[in-house]
Parts: C-alpha cells; structure tokens; sequence
C-alpha cells in the first residue's frame, strides 16, 4: 500500500516507559495512566480527563454520567444518523434511547435546524459529533442545550486538534468523549478519554470505569504501590470501599503500557497536527477540480478542522459507483475506507426502532457513496499529488 489508511508514531519515551512497566511488574493502570490524563487535559484544554478502555467506552461513560444526575433509564438522547456506528452502540448501551436527526451535507455534521423537532419532555442529552474532524455548529447546540435543560455531550473520537471559535473540541460541551485508537491522532493502541471542566463529572466516570465501585481516586494508592489507603475503611457504614459498588458499571480501564504509548505519541502532538492538517489542506484542495463528481468539506474561518481523515462523497448522478472507485483506489495501492453508514436505517443492530430507508436521506447518501482515506504523518505531499491523479485517471473513464 502506497497510502495506507493510518499509522502509528511509536517514540522512545513510549518505548523506554513501556520497558519501565514491564521491568518494575507494574503493567495495570496507575501512575503513567494519570500522567496521561493530566497531558490529554492540558492539550485538550480542561480540568479533567479520564483515560478508559476505547472511544466507544468514552462515549457510554459520558452518557452514563447523566443517571447520577436525574437522567432515567430509556429516556431519550438526540444523535446524527451519520457517524461510526459505535456512536449509536454507546447510546444504548449506556441505557439510553437514541434519537436520530439527519445530517447537513455540506458540513457531514447534525443538522441543527432538525434538533429541536426532536426534543421531548424525556430527552436528557444533544449527544454531537464532530465528524471527520469538523466541528459540530456548537454554538446553536449549546443554545438548544440550554433552552431545554439538556447536557451537551461531544463524541470528539476523530476531533484531536480541531477547534471552534478558538475553542479545542472535546471543551465544548459538558463532556467530550475522544478515541485513542490507532488510526487516530493520538494514540494508546486502543483506549478512549474523557474530557470535562466538571470535577464531580470527573469522579463518577472513575468509578463508572471501575464497575461503579466508591472509589473514584485519580490514581489509587493500593494499585500503584500497594500501599494502605486511608479512605478504604473509613466509612463503617460503607465497610471495604473498594468493593461498594454504587452505580451500574464498565469495565473499562486503560492500563500503564497503553498510557505510555499515549505519553509518546502526544510529545509530537503539534508535528502530527501540523503535517495531517497540511495533508488535508492539500486533498479539499486537490479535489476542487472535481466538484461535479464530489462533495466534501471545507475549513471556515471560525474553526479549525481536526486533520483525522479526508472525506469526499460522490455526488447523485456521477456517472460511476462508488464500489468502483473504492476498487480502482485500493488496485493503486490505497486504502480507502467507507464514510460510515446511516446509523438507524444501514446498521442492522438498531431495525427494533422501526425507521425505514429514506428517513434520513442525507445520511444514508453519504453511506451509499462516501468514502475517506488517511491524511497521517507518514503521508507526504507527493503522496497526496499520487492520490489526486489516480482519482483523475478514474474519472477520464468515464
Ligand atoms: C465518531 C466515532 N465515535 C466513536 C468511535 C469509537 O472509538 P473506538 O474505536 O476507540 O471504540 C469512533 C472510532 O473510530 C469514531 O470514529
């Protein structure tokens, strides 16, 4: 593969304190995991992170969050149809009831002109995602947020250095749920994070990530040095503190060898930003020349898009299949990936909800004919000419 959908910046730090876990037998969550999470909270720009086991996980524990303060089991929480499907798994599996809205087109984001339709007296949360890097219209979320009583939560899995109004996605809601899988821009091997300026937020998802038990420490001290903790009997009402379990549960940790991975890749944070986003610049750029074919993004003067990938979609009535180009990129050695699919209406999991193919007509153009390829570090500008001409030989075929 010439261009290869992601990558992976393994640095001497990662490896050197991976060889440290490992050399000391301290390979669970501990010191290195809180490390990380001060680092993810001072790039993001929040009080708090918490480090857990995926971006999915991210996502249902900022969801689940919401139980401790009023929300009910199967009350509703507003979504895009169009994402990776693991936004519509955390709804459910955090004991929500999704509601899906479709999406704009021009920014592949929800439509915010369709949210207020889908407020009912038992919606708890907007639930955003930042698709693609590009920033969600928060401001006009927020203010539906605020007007209804509602949390606002971002799914900011592919938003790492993405920003809104010179503010960093992931600090633009009440939560910010990001991923820390491989293909994305900082990177634990798996693992998710949570962000939030909400320290009693901050305390319910360490307890949500360790089956829901009482305590909620930012690093435990029996964990990092078997050490007696002071709290653990305190309370003879409560007994062994660290087995009471307060709340319905993941199990959902990161552990040090993963933290170290994360230590390493965000010590470059700024290089991988700069060269992904210059990628990205140069594909929306390379693409103009194909505007009756294919729809993508742009940047707005008020955000920066957060460089994960470089979407493009193929517009109704182009006179080939996407099936076809997705053959003719991956026989010229690159690696395209589809754009996800319509949530409710493509993803077989969410047919006991009872839409049918056609409710959500933007989302479900974009899963019939998106498709995304890597803009990553290793990606050079020559790379991203090579990409643009295989396109164009594609197209003079037809
Ligand atoms: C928008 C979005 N949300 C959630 C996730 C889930 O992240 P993970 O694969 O780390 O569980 C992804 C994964 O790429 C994603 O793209």
């Amino acid at each position: 593969m010439r261009i290869p959908f992601g990558t992976i910046t393994l640095t001497r730090t990662a490896k050197d304190l991976v060889m440290d876990c490992l050399d000391r037998g301290r390979v669970s969550g501990g010191t290195l995991v809180r490390r990380f999470e001060e680092k993810a909270a001072s790039l993001i720009g929040v009080k708090e992170t918490v480090a857990v086991s995926s971006g999915t996980d991210a996502d249902t524990l900022a969801l689940a969050v919401l139980h401790d303060f009023g929300a009910k089991r199967g009350d509703e929480v507003i979504l895009p149809a169009l994402s990776y499907v693991s936004t519509g798994h955390a709804v459910i599996h955090a004991g929500f009831t999704p509601v899906f809205v479709d999406i704009d087109p021009e920014t592949l984001n929800i439509d915010v002109s369709r949210i207020e339709k889908a407020v009912t007296p038992k919606t708890r949360a907007i639930f955003a995602v930042h698709l693609m890097g590009k920033p969600a219209d928060m401001d006009a979320i927020r203010d539906i947020g605020d007007r209804h009583g509602l949390a606002v939560i971002e799914d900011a899995a592919e938003a790492w250095g993405a920003s809104y109004k010179g503010k960093n996605a992931g600090a633009l809601g009440d939560m910010g749920a990001f991923s820390l899988y491989v293909a994305h821009i900082i990177t634990t091997g798996d693992g998710g994070l949570v962000a939030t300026d909400n320290e009693e937020y901050a305390e319910v998802l360490r307890s949500l990530r360790g089956h829901g038990r009482a305590c909620a420490c930012k690093t435990c001290v029996s964990t990092v040095s078997g050490g007696k903790c002071a709290k653990r009997f305190a309370d003879p009402a409560v007994g062994d503190r660290r087995f009471h379990f307060q709340r319905i549960g993941y199990s959902s940790r990161m552990n040090d060898m993963e933290a170290a991975l994360g230590l390493g890749t965000s010590e470059l944070y700024d290089e991988i930003i700069a060269v992904r986003h210059r990628n990205l610049s140069a594909c929306i750029q390379g693409f103009e020349r194909f505007g009756e074919f294919f729809r993508t993004f742009r940047e707005e003067a008020h955000e920066r898009i957060g460089p994960h990938a470089f979407p493009f979609v193929i517009e109704s009535g182009a006179p080939f299949t996407r099936d076809a180009l997705l053959i003719h990129l991956t026989e010229n050695g690159i690696d395209p990936r589809t754009l996800f699919t319509s949530i409710p209406t493509q993803c077989g999991g969410f047919e006991f909800l009872g839409h049918s193919l056609g409710d959500f007509p933007h989302s479900e153009h974009v899963g019939s004919n998106g498709l995304h390829i890597g803009v990553h570090q290793d990606i050079t500008l020559d790379d991203v000419a090579y990409f643009i001409d295989v396109v164009d030989d594609f197209i003079r075929r037809y």
